[in-house]
């Protein structure tokens, strides 16, 4: 229930308004944001190198402006010059959203993204890195999949994300577990009817099992996208069992999320990256983040009530 309610709010322009002009949010948001310029993600980049990876996420969701969507390509092609010059190539790979790339434009919006896509795809090779495509909610998954079919074509490093909670992914899974595939599996963050997806806890981690078989059992690369200490233990046994080296898969964390575990994991050798999102649009990331969690929600009401 308020799970759907901050989704809901995460959607709210009203809520928006009230969330962002609230100073007392600032100490919550930057627990998950990094901050608001390129600066700040560089900052945090060489923070996290030491002994984890990193993907870099500009902050951006739902645009319905070409020319907004175009300046978002841009900015991600001047990030991954900067992570090149910086020394960070090997370390650093970008996320992108590909409604922030004008997927969801009326005109001609997949043709868009895809070329806004690879345009940072060229980017990334020239800084010797990676792109992942970030999922959104469902009504968007047969279109973000051909479009990542259409980029791995020429990079067939690309990698997207699957989400567990869809009745569909252990298929997709099936599907993306070829040779050079790279996959991140995570549980799936949005509010989706039960036509498509599980929606009780035991029956979504039922579904994440299923998936990592799938992904460990295939040929591609599994990046196992959980914060959840059960599922990162079932990852770790099925790799083994299907005699992937350490080198062969990946953990991914999100930044401020269960940091300590993410230097444990690093600590036993083993690969993890961590998602870090920074930019000035951080609102609907962030009610994203609140609803994962009661807790947090404690946090953000005192914020809200001690303006
Ligand atoms: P679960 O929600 O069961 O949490 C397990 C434990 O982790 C909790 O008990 C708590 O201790 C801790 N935890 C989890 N979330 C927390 C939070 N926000 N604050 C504090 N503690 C928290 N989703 C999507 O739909 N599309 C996408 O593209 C992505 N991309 C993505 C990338 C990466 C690298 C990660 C790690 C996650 C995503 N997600 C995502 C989000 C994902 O779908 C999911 O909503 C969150 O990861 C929370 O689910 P867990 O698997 O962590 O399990």
């Amino acid at each position: 229930m308020l799970r759907s309610a901050l989704l809901a709010a995460s959607r709210s322009p009203r809520c928006r308004s009230v969330v962002e002009r609230t100073s007392t949010m600032r100490p919550i948001v930057d627990r998950f944001v990094a901050g608001s310029t390129v600066d700040d993600a560089v900052r945090v980049a060489h923070e996290l190198a030491g002994d984890r990876l990193v993907s870099l996420d500009r902050l951006g969701e739902d645009t319905l402006d070409r020319a907004q969507a175009e300046q978002t390509a841009e900015a991600y092609r001047a990030l991954l010059a900067r992570l090149d010059a910086e020394g960070l190539g090997a370390a650093a790979e970008v996320s992108v959203k590909l409604s922030a790339l004008g997927q969801a434009l009326p005109v001609d919006g997949e043709k868009i993204a895809l070329e806004s896509t690879r345009r940072i795809c060229e980017a990334a090779a020239a800084a010797g890195t990676t792109v992942t495509v970030d999922m959104e909610d469902h009504t968007t998954t047969d279109s973000t999949l051909e479009i990542v079919r259409a980029l791995r074509a020429d990079f067939p490093d690309t990698g997207t994300v699957l989400q567990a909670y869809l009745k569909r992914t252990a298929a997709d899974c099936a599907d993306f577990a070829g040779p050079g595939s790279r996959i991140r599996l995570c549980k799936g963050a949005y509010d989706e009817p039960a036509s498509v997806a599980y929606r009780g806890k035991s029956e979504v981690d039922g579904s994440y099992v299923r998936c990592l078989e799938v992904l460990m059992n295939g040929q591609g690369y599994p990046m196992v996208a959980t914060h959840d200490p059960r599922l990162t233990g079932i990852a770790e046994r099925l790799a083994a069992r299907a005699g992937r080296a350490r080198d062969r898969y990946e953990f991914q964390m999100l930044y401020g999320v269960r940091p300590q575990a993410q230097r444990e994991i690093a600590g036993r050798g083993l690969r993890m990256r961590v998602y870090v999102p920074y930019g000035a649009e951080w609102y609907p990331y962030f009610m994203r983040r609140l609803g994962e969690r009661p807790a947090n929600l404690a946090f953000f009401l005192r914020a809200l009530t001690h303006r």
